[in-house]
């Protein structure tokens, strides 16, 4: 277990406040977080979660943590969440872990979306390190390729010959671009493509980004 990782959860789980809904977000970081929140029920904390993935939900309800679901909850006081690649202005690129469209739809519904990440992941620019995830459609999906790549980027499949089937039955496209210059352009008009569902650039959804580092957790604050 990453030492930095465990500091970012940890510190991002003080921010929890009896009584709150909590979007829980899916990786191996947000894993500690949901370890920690679940700590914090059995000392007593009435805490609601909102998993976004099918993976946190069977650790939540090992762990005792009570869950419901958006439909049932007008908002979601706070989210935790972990991210692939975070840029100055916490645009993020999500879903390396393939939950990346439920994780958009809890992070737009929160009043509050905290990032744990390592040090690794914080960049210059979106897209130098890390594919773009895209969920697409299992329908006409290769046509729905071609164009995602008209965009300037190479996607592959993931799973190949045997595709990796997310929690709402769509594939994932994992697109690399050489970088990312404009992301919101890029969301636009990924957005604006028949048969693409959701892509991981997360722009606008963060309010803090808590990074581990070699000197503990450092909380970071958007401008
Ligand atoms: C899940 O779909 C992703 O968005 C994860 O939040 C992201 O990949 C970070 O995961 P790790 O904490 O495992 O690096």
């Amino acid at each position: 277990m990453s030492e930095k990782k465990l500091q970012a959860a940890r510190k991002a789980v003080e921010f929890v406040k009896d009584g709150m809904v909590l979007g829980l977000g899916t990786g191996s970081t947000t894993r500690l977080a949901v370890d920690e929140i679940g700590k914090l029920v059995a000392s007593g904390y009435k805490l609601v979660g909102i998993p976004t993935s099918i993976e946190t939900e069977k650790q939540a309800r090992s762990l005792g943590i009570p869950l419901t679901t958006l439909d049932q909850v007008k908002e979601i006081d706070l989210t935790i969440d972990g991210a692939d690649e975070v840029d100055p202005r916490f645009r993020l690129i999500k879903g390396l872990g393939g939950a990346l469209l439920r994780e958009k739809i809890v992070a737009y519904h929160s009043k509050e979306e905290i990032i744990i990440v390592d040090d690794s992941k914080m960049v210059d620019q979106l897209g130098v390190k890390t594919p773009l995830p895209i969920e697409v459609i299992p329908f006409s999906h290769v046509r729905t390729k071609e164009a995602i790549e008209a965009l300037g980027c190479v996607a592959s499949l993931r799973g190949g010959d045997r595709p990796f089937v997310t929690d709402n039955g769509n594939y994932i496209y994992d697109c690399k671009f050489k970088v990312i210059s404009e992301p919101e352009k890029i969301e636009r008009d990924l957005n604006s493509i028949p048969g693409v569902v959701e892509n991981g650039l997360f722009i606008g959804l963060a309010s803090r980004v808590v990074v581990g580092t070699e000197k503990g957790a450092v909380v970071k604050e958007r401008a």
